[in-house]
């Protein structure tokens, strides 16, 4: 089989993750301190594909091309594709048409996390003449994705949206291999009730054109970082996953590290409990803190006389004698300092769509 691409979509509004996602591209947030789309990558690089397709949008284009640069980092070779508007994953692959050309191509949704890579799954492709090879995962709530009917022998019948009465489990992973018969395809269906042009739509009508669709079920676990708790939970996930301990920053003979904890060179903790899975970043300062399992704290943060748990803390930010945090996300160069006066009242400037729980 030809050489197979890859079309990672890092365009879309992350209306969900808002306000994190008013000033950052919702591909870029970090989970376990590493931006989502570096994950991706390294399972693109893994895979052994060169030839990359990144779809952006007009507002977040900048700041993904300079995090991804010409794709040095992994290895590959970046091709930007500007989707002026959020038009739907299938509107994404037209607009990558001339890119693409005739090649297989693996479709990745940016935002989307996998326990284990796709090589496997590429092998399998390569030597079959599928036409699309769809990621499927077991999920106990069905109704809110894609869903997959299979016919016992992992071959697709049927895709359903969002359906009322699961039919099947299996839920549509942000994860496709297709063949280039997916753009025929995609020029035959017409835009759904919300406007966009669905993948699910796609791959209905090649069903109908009787194409070969088979599905991978997944047993590693999946992750879409689309709303608050789910990010958090990816966190967590990835942190149980990915951290060992590595302590390479000053820590006082006063503080006490357990677990798997890692410590940037030029991080320090002073007087204070770290309990792993932690991960502390560059320049990152702990003082008179207790900080628990499950917290990621980004560059440059500066926590002092606080106790933290369970908590995703991007770059820059400032906690200063906050008794307990726990469940919280805190974006770039927030601030949560106690209110030193006797007058018992709460201060805040909350930006646009926060949520603030006291
Ligand atoms: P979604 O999460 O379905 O869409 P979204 O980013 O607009 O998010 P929200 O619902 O929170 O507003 O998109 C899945 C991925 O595909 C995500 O990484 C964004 C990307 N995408 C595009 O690149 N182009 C598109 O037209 C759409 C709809 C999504």
């Amino acid at each position: 089989m030809e050489n197979i691409k890859a079309l990672i979509l890092s365009g879309g509004k992350g209306t969900r993750l808002r306000p994190l996602t008013h000033t950052m591209a919702k591909q870029l947030v970090p989970v376990a301190n590493k931006p989502i789309l570096g994950y991706v990558f390294e399972h693109i690089k893994e895979a052994g594909i060169r030839d990359v397709g990144v779809i952006v949008a007009p507002e977040t284009q900048a700041e993904v091309k300079a995090y991804l640069g010409h794709g040095e980092k992994w290895d590959v070779k970046i091709t930007y594709i500007l989707q002026k508007q959020p038009l739907g994953l299938a509107h994404a692959v037209k607009t990558a048409q001339k890119f693409l050309k005739d090649s297989p191509f693996v479709m990745y949704l940016g935002d989307n996390l996998l326990g284990k890579g796709i090589k496997e799954a590429l092998d399998k492709f390569r030597k079959t003449a599928y036409d699309a090879l769809l990621f499927l995962k077991k999920v106990p709530n069905p109704g809110a994705f894609g869903v997959a009917v299979l016919n016992g022998k992992g071959r697709i019948k049927k895709l359903i949206e969002k359906p009322k009465n699961p039919p099947s489990n299996l839920a549509l992973v942000g994860v496709y291999l297709f063949s280039p018969r997916i753009h025929e395809a995609i020029g035959r269906i017409q835009p759904s009730w919300r406007g966009e042009l669905e993948i699910t739509d796609a791959i209905q009508e090649l069903i109908h054109m009787g194409a070969r669709v088979e599905g991978e079920v997944l047993d590693c676990w999946w992750l879409d970082t689309g709303k608050k708790d789910d990010f958090l939970a990816a966190n967590t996930t990835v942190l149980d996953d990915y951290v060992k301990r590595q302590v390479d920053g000053f820590v006082d003979e006063k503080s006490e590290v357990s677990g798997r904890v890692h410590v940037d060179a030029t991080a320090r903790v002073i007087n204070s409990v770290i309990r792993g899975p932690v991960i502390i970043g560059p320049g990152v300062e702990i003082v008179d803190s207790f900080i628990g399992p499950y917290t990621s704290i980004g560059e440059g943060t500066r926590i002092t006389n606080s106790v933290i748990e369970h908590s995703v803390i991007l770059s820059q930010v400032i906690v200063e004698g906050v008794p307990r945090l726990e469940d919280s996300i805190l974006g770039r160069e927030a601030k949560i300092i106690k209110n030193q006066t006797r007058h018992k009242a709460l201060r805040l400037m909350v930006g646009d769509q926060s949520l603030v729980e006291v």
